[in-house]
């Protein structure tokens, strides 16, 4: 058993399996929990904007009997004196039983689990993971159609800084026979590694421009919104914004059991009357985030977890620009075990 959560595939299948049928349980009878993790602090360290994220996360850790500390604003900590993100979590995973952080820089997460004397959960990485919302969009699509198989699925938008598309796309390379839509721009479009990675399975996928081209096909539609915070300019945003819009329209091409999941928050990309039509799933999905985090949290505190070993490597650093190896400077480049040229915080290449 791996005791952080940063990348979803942490997580074997059979394990998943049981925090998803843990979570139903909590869903159908919440009052039999309430009392789990009484006596236990949850930290929620929020360096990057959040609103379901941070509060699924507190209102779990308080519907299960626990105490909540935090920030959700760096400049009201230490970090706005500058202290590096090592002394921030050895202090504060001395203080409490699970930490759960946010940050804008990729493998931010992985960096805080090895200073972590309690277990780490990654609640986003700049554009790079964002495990526990895969946890809440594999439960509802379980809910919704009964099977992570041989379904076609529809992502749509800002694919290349989408955290959740990566989260969701990695856990289902694991699965066999889905075939995968990519519905975004040239410049949006999914990394590279992403697509490296799903060539090796047994899963199709293929890519569109627009969203009327594969409406009639798609089973699960995962919309998300252009990432303005992640662009470079605001001109680059500008010039991506508003390309996919799903309306009332393109919703009548759409089969009649499509569901539509969003991570949420959306801006532009769903227009305000599809929330009434019934294919609509995002808000069930938001509140399904509650229940696996509720079951995730219990999974993580009742198991006895073993200590990661890294592949380190003095000679090499990263290439991403958005790594947290480039700011926090004292952290070892650590190098991938499946593949050496990777950097294991961030998934990028190695230089
Ligand atoms: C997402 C995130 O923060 O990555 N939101 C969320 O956690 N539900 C999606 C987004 O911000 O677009």
């Amino acid at each position: 058993m791996v005791k952080h959560l940063i990348d979803f595939n942490d997580i074997s299948v059979e394990r998943w399996e049981k925090i998803h049928k843990l979570a139903v349980d909590i869903k159908n009878n919440p009052e039999k929990y309430a009392e789990e993790c009484k006596g236990k602090i949850l930290a929620t360290l929020f360096y990057e904007p959040s609103t379901r994220t941070m509060l699924s996360f507190q209102t779990a850790m308080l519907r299960l009997g626990g105490s909540v500390i935090g920030f959700d604003n760096p400049s009201n900590s230490s970090v706005s004196k500058g202290e590096n993100l090592k002394d921030t979590i050895a202090i504060v995973s001395s203080y409490v039983d699970l930490l759960v952080m946010r940050h804008p820089l990729e493998g931010a997460a992985m960096a805080a689990s090895m200073f972590s004397s309690k277990p780490v959960i990654n609640a986003g990485d700049g554009g790079h993971l964002h495990p526990t919302q895969t946890l809440t969009d594999l439960t509802t699509i379980m809910l919704e159609k009964g099977k992570l198989t041989g379904l076609n699925i529809g992502f749509c938008g800002d694919l290349k800084n989408g955290r959740t598309v990566h989260s969701l796309l990695k856990a289902f390379l694991r699965y066999k026979g889905n075939k995968f839509y990519f519905i975004s721009t040239k410049k949006l479009n999914i990394p590279d590694y992403l697509l490296e990675k799903l060539k090796e399975t047994d899963n199709e996928f293929v890519f569109a421009e627009t969203l009327e081209e594969c409406m009639g096909d798609i089973d699960v539609l995962y919309m998300t919104r252009i990432q303005r915070e992640r662009f470079d300019s605001e001109k680059e945003y500008l010039k991506q914004k508003g390309v996919f819009i799903l309306d009332t329209e393109k919703m009548e091409k759409a089969k009649k059991d499509l569901i539509v999941l969003h991570p949420l928050p959306k801006v532009d990309e769903i227009d305000i009357e599809v929330d009434d039509d019934p294919r609509a799933k995002y808000f069930e999905q938001a509140e399904n985030g509650v229940y696996v985090r509720m079951a995730l949290i219990m999974t993580l505190l009742s198991e006895n977890n073993e200590e990661l070993s890294y592949n380190f490597s003095e000679k090499r650093e990263c290439s991403n620009p958005k790594c947290i190896t480039q700011t926090e400077r004292y952290l070892k480049t650590v190098v991938d075990e499946d593949d050496r040229e990777f950097c294991k915080y961030c998934n990028h290449k190695l230089i």
